[in-house]
């Protein structure tokens, strides 16, 4: 066995045996939601700061501010290789978590999913535009972020689907637009397809700082991991690292059979069900 591998193995047992004591404390992944609050319950990092699984979601904070402040990375994108793997819920908790850094880091959370935008329905928004409308109608931006009293948190929805979604994240406005956010937030987090289905998440990746690749645990094929990541690197986006889902006690199982031949350190994420 490799010594990346054993140091993970070691770092991945070693938290687990936190969050499981932490489990025993709070019996298991019960989440207090805020009764007052349309954001759906698995928006975990609100609803219960101090759940096993929002400290799962700092976790991965922490990686990434870590990695940001090292390397000046501000974009990032969050994919999968096939459809249902967690990226949105992910993504949103993600935004949330790093708004909550006492850094006071101000945060944009971007539907970047134009085929089928998700997170206005997850925040329970009713929005008037969004990254299509910005892309496509000549809207403002001022008209598509949205506040949604979350402090140093801004939403920008996915707006009407378009007849063409690679197109427009490729365009030249795209660009533009990224290098506007980047000067008016400290951390952008893209929410995207599944690389595997559609060429979104590469186009996106390669005009952002970095990739997160969420992973499945129990579902997704190590081929398919692969292939998706050949893909992002053929579109010459830079994957930083994996987000395991859906993952419970078996966890170092899984990181052996993903991260054999990854030197990445994966975060583990494990968020309850609707
Ligand atoms: N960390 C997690 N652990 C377990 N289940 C999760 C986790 N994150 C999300 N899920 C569940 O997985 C399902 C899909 O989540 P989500 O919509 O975020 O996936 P997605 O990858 O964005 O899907 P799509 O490809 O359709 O956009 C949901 O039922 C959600 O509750
Ligand atoms: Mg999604």
């Amino acid at each position: 066995m490799g010594k990346i591998t054993e140091a993970l193995r070691k770092v991945a047992e070693e938290s687990m045996s936190r969050i499981e004591k932490r489990q025993e404390m709070t019996h298991g992944y019960i989440v207090t939601q805020k009764t007052d609050s349309k954001l759906d319950s698995r928006i975990v990092t609100f609803h219960d700061p101090t759940a096993p699984v929002t400290e799962q979601y700092k976790m991965l904070r922490t990686n990434i501010l870590s990695l940001s402040a090292r390397r000046n990375l501000k974009t990032f994108v969050v994919t999968s290789s096939i459809q249902g793997e967690g990226k949105t819920i992910t993504a949103a908790n993600l935004a949330f978590a790093l708004a909550e850094d006492l850094n006071a880091k101000s945060v944009l959370l971007v539907d970047a999913d134009l085929r089928k935008g998700r997170i206005s329905r997850l925040l329970g928004l009713t929005p008037r535009a969004g990254l299509s409308d910005l892309l496509s109608n000549g809207v403002p931006l001022s008209d598509a972020l949205l506040d949604i009293g979350v402090k140093n948190l801004t939403i920008l929805p996915s707006g009407e689907i378009p007849k063409n979604p690679a197109e427009l994240l490729g365009s030249v406005k795209m660009r533009q637009l990224l290098t506007e956010l980047r000067g008016k937030f400290d951390a952008i987090i893209l929410d995207t397809p599944p690389v595997m289905s559609v060429t979104d998440p590469g186009v996106l990746g390669s005009q952002s700082d970095g990739v997160f690749l969420v992973v499945q645990a129990g579902r997704t094929q190590r081929a398919s991991v692969q292939h998706a990541q050949q893909l992002l690197n053929q579109a010459h986006a830079r994957v930083l690292g994996y987000i395991l889902t859906n993952v419970e006690y078996h966890l170092p199982e899984y990181l052996y059979r993903y991260i054999d031949s990854q030197p990445q350190q994966p975060v583990v994420v494990d968020t309850p069900s609707s």
